[in-house]
Formats: C-alpha cells, sequence, structure tokens
C-alpha cells in the first residue's frame, strides 16, 4: 500500500452519508445496488463514508434473500448479494436516512408520497448519478431474461461510481 492507495482516515467532523436504494420487491434492483455500491466503495476505500441499505416499495417479499438470478450476476462479478434480506421502506427511514435513490419513476412517486412532511430526506432517481446518456429508469429486471440482469449491473455500476464521487 503506498499513499496513493491507503484509506483516508476517518473525520468525526464528517459523519458518513446514510443511503438507502429503493426499488419495488427488494429482491433485484435494490439489493444488486446495495452490493454492487459497497464494492465500489470498498475499491475507492471510501466505506467508512457511507452507511448503505436497501428496501422496497411494496413487502410481498420481506424476509427472502435476493432473486437468485440477481446472486448469481452480481457473483460472477465479485460482488455477494447471498446475505442480505428482504424488507419493506418504513416510515422511520425518512428520517434515519439522508439520501433515498430510486431505481424508477414508479418508486420515486411512491417514497414522494410517503415522505413526512418533516423528514429533510432527498429522495431522486439513482440515474441521476449515472452520467450522459444513461437511461432515465433501472428497468424491473424480474419478468425477462437473465440478459436483463446484466443490463441492470451494467446501470448500477455507473451510478454507484458516479454516486460515490459525487457524495464521497
Ligand atoms: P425489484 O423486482 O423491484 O427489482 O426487486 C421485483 C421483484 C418482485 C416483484 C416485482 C419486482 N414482484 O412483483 O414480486
Amino acid at each position: 500500500m503506498n499513499d496513493s492507495t491507503r484509506p483516508a482516515p476517518a473525520d468525526p467532523s464528517r459523519p458518513p452519508i446514510r443511503l438507502l436504494f429503493v426499488c419495488l420487491g427488494n429482491i433485484c434492483r435494490s439489493p444488486s445496488a446495495e452490493g454492487v455500491f459497497a464494492h465500489l466503495a470498498a475499491k475507492a476505500g471510501v466505506s467508512h463514508r457511507f452507511e448503505i441499505d436497501s428496501a422496497g416499495t411494496g413487502g410481498w417479499h420481506q424476509g427472502e434473500p435476493p432473486d437468485a438470478r440477481a446472486i448469481d450476476a452480481a457473483a460472477r462479478r465479485g460482488v455477494d448479494l447471498s446475505t442480505l434480506r428482504a424488507r419493506k421502506v418504513q416510515e422511520a427511514d425518512f428520517h434515519r436516512f439522508d439520501l433515498m435513490l430510486a431505481m424508477d419513476r414508479t418508486n420515486l412517486t411512491d417514497l414522494e408520497a410517503r415522505k413526512p412532511a418533516d423528514a429533510d430526506v432527498e429522495v431522486t432517481l439513482i440515474t441521476r448519478f449515472a452520467g450522459p446518456g444513461a437511461p432515465e429508469e433501472v428497468g424491473d429486471p424480474y419478468y425477462g431474461g437473465s440478459e436483463g440482469f446484466e443490463q441492470t449491473l451494467d446501470l448500477l455500476e455507473r451510478a454507484c461510481a458516479g454516486l460515490i464521487v459525487a457524495r464521497k
């Protein structure tokens, strides 16, 4: 390790930024985003700058691991999703997190509708951080084939890399 690869010392005057990745079911896109973000932040030596989690606007899959296709696609890129478990967005999340990152416009609209008036959380589309020419939404791969999971990861890698640079 040389000076350029050494992690920056933790600065107690800069508390970690709390990020919640949100999709519909919390078994495909948002756990993938959580895993990709953790992987890229670790590689960049900035894991200490962030506290991250993911959740779904719907609760059908609560307690379940991510979809096997998402686990397999992420594992091929060195990202382990197998220990994650789905949960539904709670009212307390709007007070606990600094930034909620919605995967699509429906997630964004649902979060904005549920956000309490006294919550300071910023709610936005994750693709805002993906750079020029990126699609506006991370499309739902759940009902499609395995190539959809690869496209999801391609877009999430761009968005999470941009997010790390923007907020670290
Ligand atoms: P996700 O995908 O929102 O990316 O986790 C979905 C997973 C499950 C369902 C819909 C979307 N579902 O209807 O069960």
